[in-house]
C-alpha cells in the first residue's frame, strides 16, 4: 500500500473545516490522511473531533513562549515530528510568522470566509454585509507572511440575500468552505496543483521585526 499524503491541521476553535477534512480522509481511497491536529487553545472543540477519530493532537500555548517566533518554532517542531507535508489552517486565529513559514515554505494553506482580496482579517461575513456586496463566498489560498494575502487556490461564490444576518450568511458560506477545502486538499494530495507553491518555496523571508 502506498503511503498517504500527510496533512496536519492547526485549529483554534470549533473545527468544522477540520471535520470536513477528517471525513474525507476517512473515505476509502482518500489520497491523504490527517496525522496531527495542533491547537493554541486547550478548550478547542477541534481537539475533541481529532480524538474521536484517533488522530494525534498537540496543544502549544502562546503564553509558554517568550516571543511569537519561539511559539511558531514550537508549532513547526511539532509538525515536523509527524512528517507533515501539508499544513491546513482550519480556523487558526493567529498569524504565522516566517519562523513557522520558513520551515514549511509553500506548504501551508488557509480557508477564509470571503472572496479574497476582499474582506481579509476578522469577521469577513460582517464586513461583507456592512459593505453591501451582493456576492461574497470563500477562498482557499497558500499562506505567505501577510494576512490572508497568499496565492489563491480556489474560490466559491455565495449570494448575499436581502434579509441575511451575520449568522445566516456565515452559515451558508461555511457549507461552501467545507467543499472548497476538501477539494483543494485532495487536488494537492493528487499532485494536480503545483506543490509546494513554486513562488513561495523560493521566497526569501522578510526581516523579522522584534
Ligand atoms: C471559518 O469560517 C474560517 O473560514 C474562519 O474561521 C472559521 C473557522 O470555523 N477563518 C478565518 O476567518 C481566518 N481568517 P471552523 O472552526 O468551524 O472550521
Amino acid at each position: 500500500m502506498t503511503e498517504k499524503f500527510k496533512v496536519a491541521a492547526l485549529a483554534s476553535g470549533r473545527g468544522t473545516n477540520l471535520q470536513a477534512l477528517l471525513d474525507e480522509a476517512g473515505r476509502p481511497g482518500s489520497p491523504f490522511s490527517v496525522v496531527l491536529v495542533i491547537s493554541d487553545n486547550p478548550q478547542a472543540h477541534a481537539l475533541e473531533r481529532a480524538n474521536r477519530e484517533g488522530v494525534a493532537t498537540a496543544v502549544v500555548l502562546r503564553k509558554d513562549h517568550p516571543s511569537r517566533a519561539s511559539f511558531d518554532e514550537a508549532l513547526a517542531d511539532t509538525a515536523k515530528r509527524y512528517g507533515v507535508e501539508l499544513v491546513c489552517l482550519a480556523g487558526f486565529m493567529r498569524v504565522l510568522t516566517s519562523a513557522f513559514l520558513s520551515r514549511f515554505r509553500g506548504r501551508v494553506i488557509n480557508i477564509h470566509p470571503s472572496l479574497l482580496p476582499s474582506f481579509p482579517g476578522l469577521d469577513a461575513p460582517r464586513q461583507a454585509l456592512e459593505k453591501g456586496v451582493k456576492v461574497t463566498g470563500c477562498t482557499v489560498h497558500f499562506v505567505d507572511e501577510g494576512v490572508d494575502t497568499g496565492p489563491i487556490i480556489t474560490q466559491i461564490p455565495v449570494d448575499v440575500e436581502p434579509d441575511d444576518t451575520v449568522e445566516t450568511l456565515s452559515a451558508r458560506i461555511l457549507v461552501r468552505e467545507h467543499v472548497a477545502y476538501v477539494r483543494s486538499v485532495r487536488q494537492i494530495a493528487e499532485g494536480k496543483i503545483p506543490f509546494p507553491h513554486p513562488a513561495l518555496a523560493l521566497a526569501i523571508p522578510p526581516m523579522e521585526t522584534p
